[in-house]
């Protein structure tokens, strides 16, 4: 396994691959790798000859009071896990590298930044889609990993893919969790044990929505009321930034549950910000 700084040399090495007819995979993460990031990297070993893992954290989608100086950095427990897992280069750049012309060039995906998480992290999906664009530009896969957990990144960025009309392949992968249910989250070591067991109630109320749309439930009103009550009894919450129940492509709110739906939840635990999400297939009415 190759860990590569420079975009130059991080090109000729895929250009060497491409000549030997490879496929690339490619992977982009901030770090702190775990079981979610591990999932991906595998289905990309699986799906690619060649196997790129970003490793790169981008402080043009943090807002100014968001967790950019303190977001954990463990650089060679990361390295070990993409080399166990048969990673063939990791790149590593730093923000000199990635940002150095000044980076006044910025990817808006309208609309589908605007809900969910949008409304509160203003700018963020720009840098996300921005981020994306270089990257795919600079290690041009084949195909993309992103994860299910990170729902609207995924819509996002497959709508991206789609209208700039890069020759790639996204491919969303299923979120991974721990044994209580919640979604693992580099952010979840933040959590102190109080909030970690806090933290399973946005699982719960998951659940429990999925359970009342099976039943048969059409008001997600009637839904969102009840997930919130769950999440609510939460003695470490300090905000519910949202729970919504949306359309799962174009993420516009339902006002009446039918199809493929999407439940998403984003709540504060002391300060920091969890996120998760369900695909529900509602019962045709
Ligand atoms: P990061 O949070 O490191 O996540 C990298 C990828 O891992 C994303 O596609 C995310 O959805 C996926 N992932 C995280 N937790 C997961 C879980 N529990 N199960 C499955 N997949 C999971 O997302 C980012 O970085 C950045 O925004 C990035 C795309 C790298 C752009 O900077």
């Amino acid at each position: 396994m190759k860990v590569v700084k420079k975009i130059k040399a991080l090109r000729e090495l895929i250009k060497a691959a491409r000549r030997r007819d490879k496929t690339i995979g490619f992977v982009p993460t901030m770090g702190a790798l775990h079981e979610g990031h591990i999932s991906l990297i595998e289905r990309c070993v699986k799906g690619s000859d060649f196997v790129v893992v970003s490793i790169f954290v981008n402080p043009t989608q943090f807002g100014p009071k968001e967790d950019l100086a303190k977001y954990p950095r463990p650089i060679r427990k990361d390295l070990q896990i993409c080399k166990k897992h048969g990673v063939d280069i990791v790149f590593a750049p730093d923000v000199k590298e990635m940002y150095q012309t000044g980076g006044i060039t910025w990817v808006n995906v309208d609309k589908l930044s605007e809900h969910l998480c949008g409304r509160f992290r203003p700018g963020h999906f720009r840098g996300v889609a921005t981020v994306c664009a270089k990257l795919f530009n600079i290690v041009a896969p084949n195909i993309a990993c992103f994860g299910q957990k990170d729902a609207q990144q995924a819509v996002v960025i497959k709508r991206m893919v789609a209208d700039l009309n890069f020759p790639l392949k996204i491919v969303v992968c299923p979120t991974v969790r721990a044994a209580d249910g919640l979604a693992l989250s580099s952010r979840n070591q933040y959590l102190s044990p109080q909030q970690r067991k806090d933290a399973t109630r946005i699982y719960h109320s998951l659940q429990a929505a999925r359970k009342m749309i099976k039943a048969g439930v059409t008001n997600p009103k009637t839904i969102t009321a009840q997930m919130r009550k769950i999440v609510s009894r939460a003695e470490s919450l300090t905000a519910i930034d949202y729970i919504s129940i949306v359309e799962d492509s174009t993420l516009q709110d339902l006002h009446r549950i039918t199809g493929s739906v999407l439940i998403a939840v984003a709540a504060r635990f002391g300060s920091t910000r969890l996120i998760d999400n369900v695909i529900v297939d509602a019962p045709k009415q």
